[in-house]
């Protein structure tokens, strides 16, 4: 088999290429370990950035996410009891909008197919072969069959435990990880929101976070132990446990409902530089990890894509590869202002069980001042509604 770019991984970050790339007459093909099924009903992340909703738009496929994303213009920080609004369009201008990856994920892989594009599902064993060659390979198997895909440029979107990271030969990478010491229980429940916009909310048993995905369905979650038994936590714990965290003083109740999902993620930090070797490009999580308090994972792939789409496509039709070159250089800036946002907003929120209570003191004077300076407050607006990309 021959194309012109070899895609592995379905996520936001390898379809959004694919698609991009067919926009300019490019061909691609993705290859995808997982089935349709299983990739249009993860459930992951769910806030896209002013920016990340104008790429979406401005590649055609923004009309389902127009309709049914809810548009968000602030967030509420919630500690000591209190509600604490940043009003994002008043402080930046910009908003957010909350529409699931999933759904991203399924406009991307209808519009693919709509155009015959090629995506193979449930392709397993994907080995890369020559990346610093002239024509890289993708050996793979798919559909019982051993095969052989031959193209100009490969894109590693396959995600933080992908295989073409590690493809990449030792030393290449400079690797920079932080794990912090504690996960996210998040569950999806159908209930009404509670709240028109999301909540944070920093208690001193420990972080928890109010979202949704449409007017009946909620996405909630909770700090826990970074291996956090599952088992242990049955629906009534859960929601006694979301109910504490979220209190106020005026006796707010989250809605409760029948949980459809649920589910522990760890929290890291994760840089892998520079986001290239060879003719193989990385893109999303493949290269890159926040931990999910900032709402950045999958804005950031999509932000990469938009530069490697741009870096590609430049290529076939100049002939010219410095933006290929310089690639990693153009995203990593980018890369590092989320990393630190989220780090800091992750800092900020959750409870560390090493902390004293100085430390704590010193977390709810953060809070105090980002919600009550105004300067502070846009600060933050501006980090979370992604207006400091290249800082
Ligand atoms: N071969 C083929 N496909 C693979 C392989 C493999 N060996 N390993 C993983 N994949 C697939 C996964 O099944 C997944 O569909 O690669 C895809 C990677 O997609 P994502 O993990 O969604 O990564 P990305 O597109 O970079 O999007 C980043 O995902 O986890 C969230 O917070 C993150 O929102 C961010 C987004
Ligand atoms: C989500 O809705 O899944 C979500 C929202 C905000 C975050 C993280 C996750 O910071």
């Amino acid at each position: 088999m021959r194309t012109q770019v070899g895609i592995v991984g379905a996520g936001p970050a390898g379809l959004m290429l694919s698609h991009m790339l067919h926009l300019k007459g490019i061909e691609s093909i993705v290859l995808e370990l997982r089935s349709r099924d299983y990739v249009e009903k993860r459930v992951r992340a769910g806030v896209l950035e002013h920016g990340a909703m104008d790429l979406i738009n401005a590649v055609g496929i923004g009309d389902r996410m127009m309709r049914e994303g809810m548009a968000h213009h602030g967030v509420n920080l919630r500690f000591d009891g209190e509600t604490h609004r940043i009003d994002f369009e008043q402080l930046t201008g910009r908003g957010i909008v909350v529409y699931g990856q999933q759904e991203v994920v399924k406009d991307l892989i209808a519009a693919r197919l709509e155009a015959g594009g090629q995506i193979l599902f449930e392709s397993s064993e994907v080995r890369l072969r020559d990346i610093d060659a002239k024509s890289p390979t993708i050996h793979f198997r798919h559909n019982g069959e051993d095969l052989l895909l031959h193209c100009d440029m490969i894109a590693g979107c396959d995600g933080f435990h992908g295989v073409c990271r590690p493809s990449i030969p030792d030393g290449v990478l400079r690797i920079h990880e932080h794990t912090f010491p504690f996960g996210w229980l998040g569950i999806l429940a159908e209930a009404e929101p509670s709240s028109e916009e999301l909540i944070y909310a920093s208690h001193d048993r420990g972080f928890a976070l109010h979202s949704m995905r449409s007017p009946t369905i909620v996405r909630n979650y909770i700090q826990c132990e970074p291996d956090e038994d599952i088992n242990e936590w049955p629906d009534n714990r859960i929601w006694e446990e979301l109910q504490r965290r979220m209190e106020t003083r005026e006796g707010f109740r989250l809605n409760e409902g029948r949980i459809l999902e649920k589910g522990v993620t760890p929290m890291r930090g994760f840089v892998a530089e520079p986001m290239q070797y060879g003719n193989l490009y990385l893109a999303g999580d493949s290269a890159h990890i926040v931990p999910p308090t900032g709402a950045k994972g999958m804005n950031l792939a999509l932000k990469d894509i938009k530069i490697l789409a741009d870096a590609m496509i430049t290529r076939y039709e100049t002939g010219g590869t410095d933006k290929l070159e310089d690639y990693s250089r153009r995203c990593v800036l980018g890369v590092w202002r989320a990393q630190h946002f989220s780090w800091w907003m992750t800092s900020m929120l959750h409870r560390f069980n090493q902390h004293d209570v100085y430390q704590r003191q010193l977390q709810l004077s953060q809070l105090r001042y980002v919600t009550g300076s105004e300067a502070a407050a846009r600060s933050l607006a501006e980090n979370y509604v992604g207006m400091l990309w290249d800082l």
